[in-house]
Parts: structure tokens; sequence; C-alpha cells
């Protein structure tokens, strides 16, 4: 989704860089055009759009032959919603006169009868985006107004508007302010020493600062050199101290790998191994984020659960409703968020929602569980991001302290939102008095040893033993292929097939094993490779009589089957061996072993694995 970029000192320096180099670690979350306004020496904002990668305003950029050094500007990089990602849709737009400037990330719902009353009033549009209408209405209010003030036009202007917004304004009157305001969508001021910067994101902060202001829905930031002042939409003034990001830049750099998301499949056995931390003692668990919850006497009366969630920590959802089933014997629905908000769903005070969102701020979600808080439901979030919006929403917070996902595509997140599930699973099973001292004890024994086991699988993949990379490659020039599974291999494979979708854009679809029979097998030939996860359960049997019906099809067969099993080699013609683990657990091991294959097959078809086409981190708008 889109994102901003916003620079104000006291000293001129080459805000240029700063924008281009903070847009660039914003890339991955997705986008289709870049541009800059920089507040010029003469007192005018130079303005660069371009549609396409950073590279390209990066080139436009340099043909600039006077790069001048400013104290002001804003940066953005636009994930097309409304208008087609071209250099005029892309962002920052100017206002009529050219000396006001905006940058938004969000949709403006009520822009198509703004955008009539402003040009009524004879103001002129360029583009046809949304965001548009932001420039001209803060125009209205900031001319309107004899002392022209930009605060207070900001804060006018937004009175206006519906919809969802993130924003940066800067005016060439005002070469010592930026303004920053947020509803909905993430926005972040960095707090430096005679300097502070707004970003949508922390990776763009990191090299200047690390103490944030996390904006709220409906506030307002001031952004001056010399400090930083939040506000409401109503000018009420707000006292927030400021956060301290611990996340090391290196964590947010590729560190030697070709791609974050080769980087990020590496980094599963610690980011597993944090999720777990303390949460696991002397075989008990230990969750004092529920502590709250508990005590307020909200999960008492839970009749059933809901897991809204959407993409891959769907099917992290779809995982735990197995494990939550088995253990708590609690009926769990796993709902697609998109859909939750819309199905009019049967939601109250006996209905615990799981929300589940790395990043915390994907509007689907959020939308869909504030109509379930509405409904007096309680919440519990299971999130990467701390402080991001799904945090205020919810009655405990499970963090998976994963460290920042930059790859586009989630990985290691993944696997520590289905591991902080398990954990969740877990205490509401004891909760209901269901899982005895000891096999809470084997449970959290078999989790403890997962994020070793991830590691063989990883280090067998780098050595010259590996298979899976050898096997992509032979993979590649494939159009279609079909993944399967049973149990929790079901959401296993759809995961694998949603990795290889998303990052090598061959076609690819997850079924339920036995499902397949009744329709879907007749998508299979000789062309359709299948993928099947047959790990070590109660219904391997079943699994391996699905895997015949398809190899009597002249498909050729992939199996991801569990160490020792020699059995399988007769019915498959590649093997994918992961270590033995209990059948809950085993989605996190099998997954790994189709990540790296998603991985190498789009590295093979020389797809851009960070940034995919279409694709955004997180979906900040409905
Ligand atoms: C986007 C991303 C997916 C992600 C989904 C949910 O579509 O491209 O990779 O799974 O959002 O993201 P969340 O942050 O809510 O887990």
């Amino acid at each position: 989704m889109c994102g901003i970029i916003g620079y104000v000192g006291s000293k001129e320096t080459d805000v240029t860089s700063i924008l281009l180099e903070g847009l660039s670690k914003l890339e991955y979350r997705g986008y289709d055009s870049a541009g800059i306004a920089v507040l010029g020496s003469e007192g005018n904002i130079k303005l660069h759009r371009r549609a396409g990668k950073i590279a390209n305003l990066v080139a436009t950029v340099e043909e600039d032959v006077t790069p001048e050094l400013s104290t002001l500007g804003i940066g953005h990089t636009r994930w097309a919603t409304h208008g087609r990602p071209n250099d005029i849709n892309a962002h920052p737009h100017p206002d009529c006169t050219g000396g006001l400037t905006v940058v938004h990330n969000g949709i403006i719902e009520n822009y198509a009868e703004l955008r009539i009353e402003l040009q009524q009033e004879g103001h002129s549009f360029q583009s046809d985006t949304d965001s548009e209408v932001l420039a001209h209405l803060i125009e209205r209010a900031y001319f309107g107004d004899a002392n022209h003030d930009l605060v207070l036009a900001v804060r006018t202007a937004l009175q206006r508007v519906t919809g969802s917004y993130s924003i940066g304004v800067v005016s060439n009157e005002h070469p010592d302010l930026l303004v920053g305001a947020r509803c909905a969508g993430p926005l972040i001021v960095g707090i430096g020493e005679g300097e502070q910067f707004l970003a949508s994101d922390i990776p763009a902060l990191l090299k200047h600062t690390r103490r944030v202001l996390i904006l709220e829905e409906g506030e307002v930031a001031v952004l001056r050199p010399e400090g930083v002042k939040l506000m409401t939409l109503y000018g009420t003034e707000i006292e927030r101290e400021p956060t301290t990001i611990d996340w090391d830049t290196e964590a947010a750099e590729k560190g030697g790998y070709p791609y974050f998301v080769i980087k990020e499949i590496n980094e599963q056995p610690d980011a597993l191994r944090r999720a777990l931390t303390g949460r696991i003692r002397d075989g008990k668990l230990r969750l004092p984020e529920m502590e709250r919850i508990e005590h307020s006497g909200l999960l008492k009366n839970i009749q059933r659960i809901i897991v809204v969630a959407c993409g891959t920590s769907f099917h992290a959802g779809m995982i735990a409703k197995y494990a939550i089933e088995k253990w708590a014997r609690i009926p769990v629905e796993t709902i697609t968020a998109a859909e939750f908000r819309y199905c009019d769903p049967i939601v109250g005070p006996d209905t615990l929602c799981i929300a589940v969102t790395q990043s915390g701020e994907t509007a689907d979600t959020l939308v869909g569980i504030r109509q379930a808080r509405e409904h007096g439901a309680p919440v519990i979030a299971v999130t990467n991001i701390v402080s991001s919006a799904i945090t205020r929403l919810a009655d405990a917070v499970l963090y998976l302290q994963a460290g920042p996902e930059i790859g586009v595509v989630a990985t290691k997140s993944f696997v520590s939102s289905v591991a902080v599930l398990y954990l969740l699973g877990l205490y509401l099973g004891e909760q209901r008095g269901r899982i005895t001292a000891e096999q809470m004890s084997e449970f959290t024994g078999a989790l403890e040893i997962l994020p070793e086991q991830i590691q063989r699988i990883l280090d067998h993949a780098n050595s010259e033993h590996d298979s899976i990379e050898p096997l992509a490659k032979r993979m590649a020039d494939t159009n279609s292929m079909i993944f399967i599974g049973r149990g929790v291999g079901y959401p296993t494979a759809l995961e694998g097939a949603l990795k290889l979708k998303e990052i090598s854009y061959i076609h690819a679809e997850g079924f339920p094993a036995g499902e397949l029979k009744h329709g879907s097998i007749a998508l299979l030939d000789e062309h359709t490779p299948l993928v099947a996860v047959a790990t070590a359960s109660h219904v391997y049997e079943k699994v391996v009589s699905n895997i015949q019906e398809v190899r009597a099809r002249d498909a050729h067969i992939i199996v991801v089957a569990t160490e020792g099993d020699e059995r399988i080699r007769q019915h498959a013609d590649d093997i994918l061996y992961v270590p033995a683990t209990m059948e809950v657990f085993s989605p996190l091991l099998a997954s790994v072993p189709l990540q790296l294959f998603a991985y190498h097959v789009a590295v093979a078809r020389g797809c851009n694995v960070d940034q995919p086409r279409n694709l955004a981190k997180s979906v900040t708008v409905e």
C-alpha cells in the first residue's frame, strides 16, 4: 500500500536524498508509482513524479541539473486505487497555486461530490485520483483564512472528508512546517535533533532515529525542526511520550541475501524462538498478556470463537481452528475479514474474536473487528507490530516478536502467527480444564524443539544435498499446479499454493485432498504437477489414496513427507522430507520446503520476489 515519507529540518540539507532513501525503505509495502516534493531555494515547491519503480523517479530527479539543499519535503509511493498508475496520478498532488502539496494513503470515499463542489468553485484538477481533492480542500481553507494557517487549514479540510487517510502536507509559505494527519492507515513521527520525520512505517525512519510517536486515529501532527505537537482534528492538544524502537537497522537490511524473502525464510528458527521465549517455562505455559482479559471475566462465557484474518494470516487462522477445537473443544470458525464485515455475522459477548494480522493495519480486518466489538465481542489480537491499529481494538494483544518482515509475502510472520495461535489454543484448553499438566509439558516440549527442526530443514536446503532448488528449476515453466492436504495439511497446502502464485505468478490452487475427486481433479493432466502434504497424521492413509487417484491421471507428484517414510517413495516423483513432530504442529515444518520451493521457482522465472506485481505488504484500504 501507499507509503509516506516527510522531512523538516532547521539546516539546509539534501532533502531529496533523504526522501528517496526513505521511499526505498517503503518499497516493500507495494506501489506502482512514486514522487517527491521539495521546497526549492526560490521558495517554489519542486515536484518529481513517475510511474513505475523508484529507479524511474531517481532517474528523473538526476536529470534535474540543479539539485539543491532544502529544509522541507514530502515523498510518496502510490499503490493505485482511483486512477491508473501514471505520472500525473502519482503523488504528491499540488493545489491550484502549486504552493501547497499533499501526499495521501487511503481512500477518500466522498471524493466525487467534493470534486464537483470544488470544480464549481473554480478549482482545476489534474489527476484522476481521489487524493487530489485533499490538496484543493486544504487550499480553499488556507487561502480563505487571512493568516494562512496551514495546520488549521488541514484540520478544516479533513473535517469534510469521509474515508480513510494518512497524509503529509507542506506549503512553500512555511519552510519550517510539515503537517501529518491520520484516520486509519499507519503514520509515524520520527523525532530527531533539530529535524523531524514523518513516515508510514518504521524501516523508513530507522537510519535517522529510534524515537517515534505513533499517531492514533483522528490525530494531527505538527512537525517543526525544534519539536512536534500532536492534536485532535478539532485542535485539542495531546500529550504522548515517544516510543523507542528496538529493531536494529540490520534487521531491516538484506544481510548478504539476494532478497528479503529468502533472508526471512532463513530467520524462521529465530523468529519462532522469539515467539515462544518467556511464554513456555519448565513445561508450563505463561501468557501474562492474557491476565487482564482473564480477570475481566470476558472469557468466562465464551461459546464460540471466530478467527478474522486475510491472506496468509487467514491460513494461520485455519490451522489454529484445528488446534483450538482439539485442545479447548470450543467451536472455531475462520473467516476472511473482507467477508466477515459484510455477512451480518452473529457475534456477541459469547463470541471470542481473534484477529490475526501481522501488520496490524489491514483495513478489512480492522473494519470487521470494530464491528465485532460494537456487538460486545471480546477481541484478542495476534500481530507483529507494536501499537498498530489492531492493538487499540483488542482486549488482549499477543505479539509475534518476529522482527521486521520486509518481503511483501509473509513467511516468518506466518510461522510466528501459527506458533502464537498454538499458545493461545493451549491457554484456552488449560483454562477449560481440558489439558493436563502432563499433556501441557508434552505439547510445549514439542513446540520448543520446532526452531531446531526448522533449522535442520534450512541447513539441508542450504547444503549441496538440497533437492528443492533443482526441483524448482525443473518446475519453473509450469503453467499451473495443484496443492492438496487433509486436516492441518489442508491450510498448509493452501499456504503453499498462495506462496507460489504470489511470487512466481504460476497459477496454483489448494484443495482438501478428499475433495479433489469431486470436481477439481478434472484440471489434472501430465502438465499439471501436484504437491501433496502427506506428513505423518491420522489421515495419512487417506492422503496416500488421494495421491494415487492423481497418479493414475499422469500428473507429476511432489510430496511433503515425514523423515523415515520410505513407503511414500512408490507414490511420488519427488519427496521433500521434514522432521517428525506432533500432527497438530506439522504445518510449521511442512510450510518451510513449500516456501523455499515457491522462492526458487520465482527466482528461476526472473520474478521480483520481494515486490511481486500488484501486491502490497499491508492493505490499508477495504
Ligand atoms: C496483504 C499481503 C499478504 C498478507 C495480507 C494480510 O494482502 O500481501 O501477504 O497475508 O495482506 O496481512 P496482515 O498484515 O493482516 O497479516
